[in-house]
């Protein structure tokens, strides 16, 4: 058997002309588009390469975007205050926080700055709350559960009652999509298990799992014979393995890992997302619709 991919890539392309139909829809009867400010403090080349394409991809939809780049000694208060002036501009629907930020500066305070209505990454405890009560309440789930959901439904996998295991707790990933799909909703009212690092057999729990998703952070995790088969498999691991260089740009690029072994696994999986090009182009893809949803909340048609 080999299993359906659900491309990431692909299927980011469809929501985003979905979004920019909307922006121009939104443009044309109310006269606004949607604000996405992005801080960054310092240079790590990772973390620019992020903002980069998160602005470009705000650029194409048509949003006013700002790249308010940070130099890496700026004080806490500094920064706080910077944030306090985008919660005050009318203009900006969305105010991202590029993390890690550096030791100096509390990423909690930080993150608990953003006005809750503005926080398009979801990570404020307000919106942490809002998604654990789930419907009408949720405002901005969080951009990689978001993808992950959206990967799921749009490849046609059943949830209604499947058997979800999530791999790994933490509170960007491995928490909330668990509390995603345990919802009643549309894409979700699974029936669903974290495993973790405490867990005393994960293999037992991940052989029952209709939908396994796994986002541990360990290259290879998830064995091929801890597949159900016909099962669907989601990898959020994007483990740097190695180096090569690009065929394309002459360039060093990382080699990326999942913590699936992909090449036996989807032999076995029903679906299965590839790693790159799975859940990792979702999660800008989100960003942009949660900012579009922050501008539709104050506009009262969200
Ligand atoms: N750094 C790596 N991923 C993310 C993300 O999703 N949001 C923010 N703010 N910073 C990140």
């Amino acid at each position: 058997m080999t299993a359906k991919l659900i491309l990431g890539t692909e299927i980011r392309e469809t929501i985003l002309e979905e979004l920019a139909a909307e922006v121009q829809a939104i443009k044309a009867k109310h006269g606004v588009v949607p604000g996405l400010v992005t801080i960054l403090v310092g240079e790590n080349p990772a973390s620019v390469s992020y903002v980069t394409l998160k602005i470009k991809t705000a650029h194409r939809l048509g949003f006013k975007e700002i790249q308010d780049n940070q130099p890496v000694g700026i004080t806490e208060q500094e920064l706080l205050d910077l944030i306090d002036r985008y919660n005050r501009d009318d203009t900006i629907h969305g105010i991202l926080v590029q993390l890690p930020l550096p030791k100096h500066i509390n990423e909690k305070k930080v993150l608990n700055a953003i006005d809750p209505d503005k926080d398009v990454d979801g990570f404020h405890p307000v919106n942490v709350g809002r998604l654990m009560i789930g419907g009408s309440e949720v405002r901005f789930p969080p951009c990689t559960p978001a993808g992950i959901q959206e990967l799921i439904v749009r490849a046609g996998v059943p949830t209604d009652g499947a058997e979800v295991v999530v791999v790994g707790r933490s509170n960007i990933v491995g928490k909330p999509i668990a509390m995603m799909m345990l919802q009643k909703e549309r894409g979700a009212n699974a029936t669903v298990t974290v495993v973790h690092t405490g867990t005393r057999d994960m293999a037992l729990h991940c052989k029952r799992a209709d939908i396994l998703i796994v986002a541990a952070g360990v290259p290879g995790l998830v064995k091929p014979e801890w597949i159900k088969p016909g099962a669907c498999v989601i990898d959020v691991g994007v483990n740097r393995v190695g180096e090569k260089v690009s065929e394309k740009t002459g360039q060093k690029v990382p080699i990326l890992k999942g913590d699936v072994d992909f090449e036996a696994a989807k032999e076995i999986a029903g679906w299965i997302t590839p790693v790159p090009g799975g859940v990792g182009p979702m999660t800008i893809t989100m960003l942009m619709r949660n900012t579009l949803r922050s501008l539709k909340f104050k506009l009262g048609i969200a």
